[in-house]
């Protein structure tokens, strides 16, 4: 527990009050206070984005460069906190775009919003149902923006909970490029009367549900085996490569506690472009883990496959990676294009729309977790992690500029990572 804590008026104080009072509570060294508050600019959209703004935690934004979606090249921003999620990436993409690259698809931009309702009879049930199209037009007329843009009410849904018996109003709108919950929620905030005289229920609650599985996006790619050879111990051919990797997805299948690291893996490289984008990195999650878990039990999102390669000589086997989750994501609104970090990954991915957007982030989430399960049966990740990790021993040590690389290159070599270690090299090579 913190020894002192600030006042609970903290939050209505201006900015540099509560940088300030930070300051005087907790006492931030010179560089932590330097990574939190970089620019008096950011400062100030902090300021705008959330209450209680102290100043921005950055994340460090990289590029994972050379992806081939939809055979376009494209380089793919990310920010991420672990060393090895953008070199993996990179490295994944370089293999894939040997066969191809990643091919992607998206559903429309569908949303639900929830109203739960109590007290509705049977008779209220039915008179909801017969006046379904007034009540899309009237969520149209709540979003009349959306609707402009071709976007807008698709279709009501009614369902009765068992146990509570609560009527449960699902009202599916396509959000077009949002992430959509600035307008689900306002959509059924405004038909809540409504819904209400129509039914005699009284709404309890109403919001927009993160399941988002009209809304879901998928990436596949196909590599010849061979394609494959030369990536894992000496000796190992590509069809063994492929044999392992399709292998060990049969284990995530089979096996739950394999499949929540394995999904914590695509979710690396997926939840590294929400977040430099800006997009709402929780709703994604939520959305992607209930979908892995909707048979009842959690289940890998991504798939592997042997394709051909039995009697037609001339048709070499391919390994076959496909990915399908919701991805409820948007490229404006909020603080997407907002923010001019998430702008600017925006540009870099082409300026796409929000189906757009889902595509390569499926696609992207398909290349880490194929690094990761390849690295995995070919020898291990160890080794790639710990020559990352020897950077930031090397840094630790005391090592700056060019000292960090040839320091993390000789604790690489020597293959002991230790802080001590790390200072005894750096102590050699500003000794030569
Ligand atoms: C590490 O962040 C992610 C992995 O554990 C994923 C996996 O095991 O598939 C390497």
């Amino acid at each position: 527990m913190s020894a002192s804590s600030l006042p609970e008026k903290f939050r209505k104080n201006e900015l540099p009050d509560r940088q300030e009072q930070i300051r005087a509570t907790y006492g931030p060294q010179a560089e932590e206070w330097e990574a939190i508050s970089p620019l008096p600019s950011l400062d100030e959209l902090a300021d705008i984005m959330v209450e209680g703004a102290i100043g921005s935690v950055p994340v460090p934004l990289g590029i994972a460069a050379g992806f081939l979606i939809d055979g376009e090249q494209m380089d793919i921003p990310m920010a991420t906190e672990e060393p090895s999620v953008i070199a993996a990436a990179t490295f994944a993409a370089k293999i894939l775009r040997r066969g191809g690259g990643l091919f992607t698809w998206s559903d429309e931009a569908v949303m639900s919003s929830q109203l739960f309702l109590e007290g509705v009879s049977p008779e209220g049930e039915s008179r909801l149902l017969q006046e379904q199209e007034r009540i899309g037009a009237l969520v149209d007329r709540a979003l009349p923006g959306m609707k402009a843009r071709g976007g807008g009410y698709r279709a009501m849904e009614l369902s009765r909970l068992p146990e509570s018996g609560i009527l449960v109003v699902g009202l599916k709108i396509d959000v077009r490029d949002a992430m959509g919950a600035n307008a689900l929620n306002s959509a059924s905030e405004t038909v809540r009367a409504e819904l209400e005289r129509l039914s005699g229920g009284e709404a309890l609650m109403c919001i927009l549900s993160n399941a988002a599985r009209d809304r879901r996006a998928g990436a596949r790619f196909i590599l010849p085996v061979s394609k494959l050879s030369a990536l894992g111990p000496k000796g190992m051919s590509g069809a063994e490569v492929a044999r392992r990797i399709v292998l060990a997805y049969r284990i995530a299948a089979e096996d739950e506690q394999r499949a929540i690291t394995h999904n914590k893996g695509i979710m690396n490289g997926i939840s590294a472009v929400v977040l430099a984008t800006m997009n709402d990195t929780r709703a994604v999650e939520a959305g992607a883990h209930a979908w892995a878990a909707r048979s009842g039990r959690y289940r890998p999102l991504s798939r592997y496959a042997l394709q051909g390669g039995s009697g037609d000589p001339s048709q070499e086997p391919a390994l076959v990676g496909e990915i399908e989750l919701p991805l409820a994501v948007g490229s404006l609104g909020g603080a997407v294009g907002f923010h001019p970090a998430s702008s600017l990954s925006l540009r870099v991915l082409g300026s796409p729309g929000a189906r757009g957007l889902s595509q390569i982030m499926a696609a992207v989430g398909l290349a880490q977790n194929f690094a990761a399960v390849l690295a995995l049966v070919t020898g291990g990740i160890q080794r790639g992690h710990m020559k990352l990790h020897a950077a930031r021993l090397a840094y630790q040590a005391g090592a700056r500029g060019k000292e960090v690389r040839r320091v993390a290159d000789a604790l690489a070599k020597e293959g002991r990572y230790s802080r001590g270690q790390a200072a005894a090299l750096l102590e050699q090579l500003r000794g030569e």
